[in-house]
């Protein structure tokens, strides 16, 4: 059976620059897979060129054995495959529950996005208790929380989020990864997440693929790689044991 998403030997330019260098990965239906790399390795591309914000020079995306490279973004997510993109961007001067009635119109159906909000909420009560607030007073892990509950008020079966972590304190990052796991269970999410670092990653994760310079440098299973070593000579280009080279010394 084919995989829920496959992307294969995928590249993308922007003007002189490979981004993406025939990068290929899957993820199977119920999966937590995780990309990590550092700054710029081509993350946010990937999960850009899969919800079909950015077009690739080459390569194919196959969302359960069918292409979907070239398809617009709005045809893309009513394939049930939502995006909770780098910054969140959540509409500040809308209340929490505007922004979560944005996500359920995608749906079409009032009665169902309410039903659906109100399901939702049941994973996120500091939302619920918020929902008059005007989004941009909320702390950035309850901004983070709603940009993840807005996308999955259009009901997706694959979830993808860059960098949820990104600027918050560790105990609100692992309230976030308790709620996407518990999102998996009860909503048969499968997700596929971009992350900088790995330290987390690998208890929340069943795989891993570290892409630098916009090529998959190491694939495996979160419990091979626990280690770290593999991660560590991936993500760096060189190992913990080996003097560091010159121009990344620090
Ligand atoms: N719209 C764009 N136009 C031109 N270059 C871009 C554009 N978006 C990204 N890039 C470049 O492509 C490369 C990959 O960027 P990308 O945002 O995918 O990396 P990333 O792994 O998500 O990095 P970060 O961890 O900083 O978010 C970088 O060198 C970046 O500067
Ligand atoms: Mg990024």
């Amino acid at each position: 059976m084919a995989a829920l998403l496959e992307v294969e030997n995928l590249s993308v330019r922007y003007g002189d620059l490979m981004a993406l260098r025939s990068a290929s990965l899957s993820v199977d239906e119920g999966e937590v897979v995780c990309i990590i790399g550092p700054n710029g390795a081509g993350k946010s591309t990937t999960l850009a060129a899969i919800a079909g914000g950015v077009r690739p020079v080459s390569g194919d995306i196959r969302l359960e054995g069918r292409s979907i490279v070239g398809r617009r973004p709005e045809h893309i997510a009513r394939l049930r495959l939502s995006l909770v993109p780098e910054g969140r961007h959540i509409f500040g001067t809308l209340t929490v529950e505007e922004n979560l009635q944005i996500g359920g119109y995608m749906l079409g159906d009032r009665a169902a996005a309410r039903a659906g909000m109100e399901r939702l909420l049941g994973h996120f009560p500091r939302l619920r208790e918020r929902l008059r607030y005007p989004a941009a007073r909320l702390s950035g892990g309850e901004q983070q929380m709603l940009a993840v509950a807005r996308a999955v008020m259009t009901r997706p079966r694959l979830l993808l989020v860059d960098e949820p972590s990104l600027g918050l304190a560790p105990r609100i990052i692992d309230q976030i990864y308790e709620i996407l796991l518990e999102l998996r269970q009860r909503e048969k999410l499968t997700l596929l997440i971009n992350e900088q670092s790995s330290a987390r990653i690998l208890k929340f994760a069943d795989r891993i693929y570290v892409l630098r310079g916009g090529a998959v440098q190491v694939e495996g299973r979160a419990a091979d790689l626990r280690d770290g070593e593999a991660i560590h000579r991936a993500y760096f280009g060189f190992g913990t044991q080996d003097s560091a080279p010159a121009e990344t010394a620090a």
